[in-house]
């Protein structure tokens, strides 16, 4: 079995995106409700950052809940919400321990007050943490923030503060949420399910694509390890041809 101490650390992923899929099954599975899959998937979300922090990454960013998914049972919605906050106190002191910097993208508004409140006091108390940056996707939809970043770019040109003729990559970059974070080079989707749903489908336009059939819960060092193994064997040609590359 791989483990974190096999991996080469000189060619790692430098930016890893992970779609954490799969908790209400592992519950349904097991007779519990959906809730309970939700309480232990936090736990891989724990391991995860924690194996992420002996590897060395220098960004880790988590599907945590995506724009579609406000359109869940209440019940569930408000579980992952307060889900969120208690994760968030619990974990601040291993954040800071850990050298990891927190930090969001995604509709971070349109979230309930308290979490709003604890993800600030999160953000501002690991700030000058400068090993991991630990990146939540919540309420994130990639289409959203496309759609937000031209409604931007519009206004901005509008005033003559750009002109169209200058509108290039850079620029758009500018404009997501993903602003100060570097393009996903390696991209996991836990529990089976081969699709996107709507995450940073600007920045994985080269990303390395990954799909394990293990629910979330269930992730462990040897999944990841076997995944950042798997993505150090591939070729990134990014248009070009092997011989170019050598
Ligand atoms: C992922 O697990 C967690 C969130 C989307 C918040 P799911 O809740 O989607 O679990 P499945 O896919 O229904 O098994
Ligand atoms: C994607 O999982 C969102 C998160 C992991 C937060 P979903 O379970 O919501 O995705 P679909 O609905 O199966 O595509
Ligand atoms: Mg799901």
């Amino acid at each position: 079995m791989t483990t974190i101490e096999d991996i080469d650390k000189e060619k790692l992923p430098r930016h890893l995106a992970i779609i954490m899929d799969g908790n209400g099954r592992w519950a349904k599975e097991r007779g519990k409700l959906r809730v309970f899959g939700h309480e232990n998937g936090v736990k891989t979300v724990r391991s995860t950052v924690e194996n992420c922090v002996k590897l060395g990454l220098e960004y880790l960013t988590l599907y945590t809940f995506s724009t579609e998914n406000w359109n869940r049972p209440k019940l569930e919605v408000d579980t992952l919400m307060r889900l969120l906050v208690s994760s968030l106190r619990k974990e601040l002191k291993t954040f800071n321990k850990n050298n990891v910097r927190l930090n969001t993208i995604g509709n971070i508004a349109s979230l309930p007050q308290k979490a709003q409140k604890e993800l600030e006091e999160t953000i501002l108390k690991t700030q000058k943490n400068t090993g991991l940056t630990l990146t939540l996707a919540l309420s994130y939809g990639s289409r959203e923030e496309l759609t937000n970043a031209m409604k931007q770019i519009a206004i901005k040109v509008k005033n003559n503060i750009i002109s169209p003729e200058n509108i290039d990559e850079t620029i758009i970059n500018t404009h997501l949420y993903t602003q100060n974070l570097p393009d996903v080079d390696l991209l996991i989707r836990t529990s089976g399910e081969h699709r996107i749903s709507n995450f940073l489908l600007w920045q994985i336009a080269y990303a390395e694509l990954y799909f394990i059939d293990v629910f979330w819960p269930n992730f462990n060092e040897h999944h990841l390890a076997e995944a950042i193994k798997n993505y150090q064997n591939r070729e990134r040609r990014f248009g070009k041809t092997s011989e170019q590359l050598n």
